[in-house]
């Protein structure tokens, strides 16, 4: 089975403009100022005693941009955030500034539709419930990276459901993404791992999703359409980076070199997503992060191994590629060893952003194992991505295997039936 891409389909989703490079920061009095007069600024509160937060918001004030500052963004970002957000803005903005992680960009995304059309952010969770276009909005990410920055979704946690929400909406486009990897220096440790690894399954997941083939009409009405030609550029370029670099941000933080290498890889991440959305790793690590509380990125590369095992006869020519990409695939090795190499390499990086190298190490165990696959099962978005067939007693195999350290290759006899 291939995962063939038959109407040689190219699409890309993106902001109007994207800068990136060590000190474009500058650039956000010039881009914000073209926008409006009135700013509505994000961030959470650890970012907003940074002197790079500081001297951002001077430079906006400088240019006569007037600014409301919102800096009680939170993680995972709750939905009490997004409507005190929009309390505090009160009316008259033009456009919101996102300085921060993943959740304080897309508190931005959530917050300009509320600002924009009103009532409650959950009319909006779902794909395509935001009505109109929105305000502007400008990211400015700190991390490399959820690539939030560049996509049109927003992840809100929904204190009533009790459960992870987005909007998933193409009016929530970012207008402008000012990528500067001065802004990752001070990045923590621990964070610029798991976010490293994050981007990293971010590439995995959407270089080895299916290509959906889909109508122009589902072009029109779906936020995820599956991997595509553009999506292939941006992971292959994505994955290179991080081969070269994702090990020297982690043991060398001050490295501007590396640093611009993980946050263009993050940034080609966010990319390819934007099409193509994310798979099973992603689907499972949704209803795990509720028992486990491990940070995203190290729940989703903890998970990766195995999902790439389980998918493995299902995209051999993608991890083939991969192989390849990674300078791992030997010269006359067959489709099989060379893909066997790529899952291998990616297995090396992260254990050298420090992943914990299986479920057990997350604080899950097999009295888990039903209510995480029955809830990554409807996940249907991801499902549909995913190669290899994800069912109830699949996934179940899966965390078994990820909560052992089991890492043998799946038999043609233990793959899922090659139906889906
Ligand atoms: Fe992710």
């Amino acid at each position: 089975m291939t995962l063939e891409n038959r109407l040689g389909l190219g699409l890309v989703r993106q902001p109007k403009t994207v800068l990136f490079g060590p000190g474009q920061r500058r650039q956000l009095p010039r881009v914000v100022g073209g926008l409006g007069r009135h700013a509505l600024v994000v961030t959470d509160a650890r970012m907003a005693t940074t002197p790079d937060f500081c001297a951002l918001t001077e430079a906006l004030a400088a240019a006569g941009v007037r600014v409301t500052l919102f800096d009680r963004a939170e993680p995972d970002l709750p939905r009490a955030s997004v409507m005190a957000a929009a309390q505090a803005a009160g009316s008259g903005i033009d456009v919101v500034v996102g300085i921060g992680g993943g959740s304080c960009l897309d508190l931005a995304k959530a917050v300009s539709a509320v600002l924009t059309h009103g009532g409650d952010v959950r009319a909006f969770f779902g794909e395509f419930r935001v009505p109109g276009p929105v305000l502007p909005v400008v990211t400015v990410p700190t991390t490399g990276g959820t690539g939030a920055e560049v996509t049109s979704l927003a992840i809100v946690f929904d204190d009533e459901r009790q459960m992870k929400m987005a909007i998933a909406d193409a009016h929530i486009e970012p207008h402008t993404a000012i990528i500067d990897p001065e802004l990752t220096l001070t990045c923590p440790p621990g964070l610029t791992a798991a976010t490293a690894a994050d981007a990293l399954s971010h590439l995995v997941e959407a270089f080895t999703a299916r290509p959906k083939n889909p109508t122009p009409e589902q072009l029109a009405t779906q936020i995820y359409v599956g991997k595509n030609r553009i999506t292939d550029l941006f992971c292959a370029e994505g994955l290179r980076l991080m081969n070269r670099s994702l090990g020297a941000v982690v043991r060398t933080p001050s490295d501007i070199a590396a640093r611009s290498d993980v946050m263009f890889a993050a940034y080609c991440a966010g990319m390819a997503i934007n099409t193509t959305g994310t798979a099973a790793a992603h689907a499972i690590q949704s209803p795990m992060a509720a028992i486990g509380h491990a940070p995203h990125g190290f729940g989703v590369g903890a998970l990766l191994p195995y999902v790439m095992r389980f998918n493995l006869p299902y995209a051999t020519a993608e991890f083939a590629e991969i192989g390849r990409i990674l300078g791992v695939a030997g010269a006359g090795a067959s489709i099989g060893e060379q893909a066997r190499a790529g899952i291998l390499r990616i297995e090396e990086l992260l254990a050298e952003a420090g992943t914990p190298p299986d479920l057990h190490a997350l604080g899950i165990g097999p009295e888990h194992f039903a209510q995480i696959a029955q809830a990554s099962v409807q996940a249907t978005r991801l499902v549909l991505n995913n190669p290899a067939p994800m069912t109830v007693a699949t996934v179940t195999q899966l965390l078994e295997r990820a909560h052992a350290a089991d890492r043998r290759w799946w038999t043609p006899e233990e793959a899922p039936a090659l139906t889906a």
